[in-house]
Formats: structure tokens, sequence, C-alpha cells
């Protein structure tokens, strides 16, 4: 497995694994809006997989509420097909993020290529980009019953800061925030 910068040779795979149900939010399904954005712009859908400079853009939260995006970037884990996906967001100039974005890194994996170590493997590939960013550190949030990720956390060096509430836009569900260091 490695990471690619999604394009359109990736593209069919990626399409193929949406039509199978999976989403690339672990917050809430977004898989038929994602297939319908390709279909109407595949080529514009592939440019904001790497959105470095967002100026107006926008994001959904999942309780429909309507943020600006942050920087941010989408690799793809492919094996010879589409594995899964790992983006890293950011504010410029600050480790901070704003409340309502749950951590810098997120990832998911196809549920028919779990277990493989490839979310452990692209979250190590991911960390050197994180630094040329020029973020110190990057934070993570999983849910507490998320062992999967948590293993994943730890296997990168990520420590658990702490438990905390991740306020209405969440359901108020309590998350684990982790931190990886960055030197
Ligand atoms: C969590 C997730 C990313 C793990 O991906 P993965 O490629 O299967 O993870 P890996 O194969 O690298 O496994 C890492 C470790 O977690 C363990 N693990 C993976 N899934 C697990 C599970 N469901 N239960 C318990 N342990 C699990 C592995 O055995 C491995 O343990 P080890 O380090 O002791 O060998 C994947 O299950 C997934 O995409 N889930 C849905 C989306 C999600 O939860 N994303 C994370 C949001 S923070």
């Amino acid at each position: 497995m490695h990471l690619v910068v999604p394009s359109q040779e990736h593209l069919d795979s990626y399409v193929e694994a949406l039509r199978l149900g999976w989403s690339p939010s672990t917050e809430h399904d977004i898989s038929g809006e994602v297939l319908a954005e390709i279909e109407a712009d595949a080529v514009g859908f592939l440019a904001g997989a790497d959105d470095r400079d967002p100026a107006g853009r926008t994001v959904s939260l999942p309780d429909g509420s309507v943020v600006p995006r942050l920087p941010g970037f989408a690799r793809w884990m492919w094996d010879g097909e589409f594995c899964g996906s790992i983006n890293l967001r950011w504010r410029a100039g600050t480790p901070d993020l704003p409340p309502h974005c749950l951590g810098h890194i997120g990832y998911s994996v196809v549920p028919w290529k779990q277990r493989r170590g490839y979310a452990t493997q692209a979250l190590r590939e991911m960390l050197p980009l994180a630094r040329e960013v020029g973020l110190p550190y990057v934070e993570i949030v999983t849910d507490p019953d998320n062992i999967g990720s948590q293993r994943v956390i730890e296997g990168n060096g990520g420590l658990l800061v702490e438990r905390f509430d991740k306020g209405p836009v969440y359901g108020s569900a309590e998350g684990l925030l982790f931190r990886v260091a960055l030197d």
C-alpha cells in the first residue's frame, strides 16, 4: 500500500467504494453527496482534494451548519485498488483548530481492506507532510469505543490528551483527543 495524490486514474476505484457504501467522513455518511459531486464535476472534485487556499469555500457539518473550509488535502491509500483516504487540515500559522474541527487528521479504510496495517501506515506517511505545512504536532480525535483508531494513533506515538465533549454539532458525544508530536 502507498499513498497517492487523488487523480483521474484512481477515480473509478474510488467511485466503486462510494457505491458500495463507504463514506469518506467518519462523522456522517456523505457517500451520496460525494458521488453526486463527482458526477457533476470530476475535475473540480479532484482539484478540491488538494485545497490549500479555500478562500470563500465552505463545508457542511453533521448538524447541517455550514462553516468556512480550512486549508487541507487528502491522500488516497492505494494497493492497486482504492483502500481508503486520509486527510490533513489546519489553520495557517497556528496549530489551533476551530472547535467544530475534530482534529488535524482524519482517515477511513474501506471495510473490505481493514486490519491489514493500512491506516497505521497511512498515518505514518502523513506525519511528515503535516510537519511540512508547519505544524509542531497533530491532534486526532476518536470515539472512546473506536479501539482500532486508537491503536493506529498509539502505533504512531500518539498520546491521549483528554476525554472531552465534542459539542452540539456532534450531538454532544464524548471524544478522545490524542496528540502526536512532530519532531
Ligand atoms: C479505524 C480504522 C481506520 C483502522 O484501519 P485499519 O487499516 O484496519 O487499521 P490497522 O490495520 O492499521 O490496525 C491498527 C491496529 O488496530 C487494530 N484494530 C484495527 N481495527 C480494530 C478493531 N475494529 N478492533 C480492535 N482492534 C482493531 C489492529 O489489530 C492493529 O493492532 P496492532 O497495532 O496491535 O497490530 C478503520 O477501522 C476504519 O476506517 N474505521 C472506520 C472509520 C474510522 O473509524 N476512522 C477513524 C476516525 S478517528
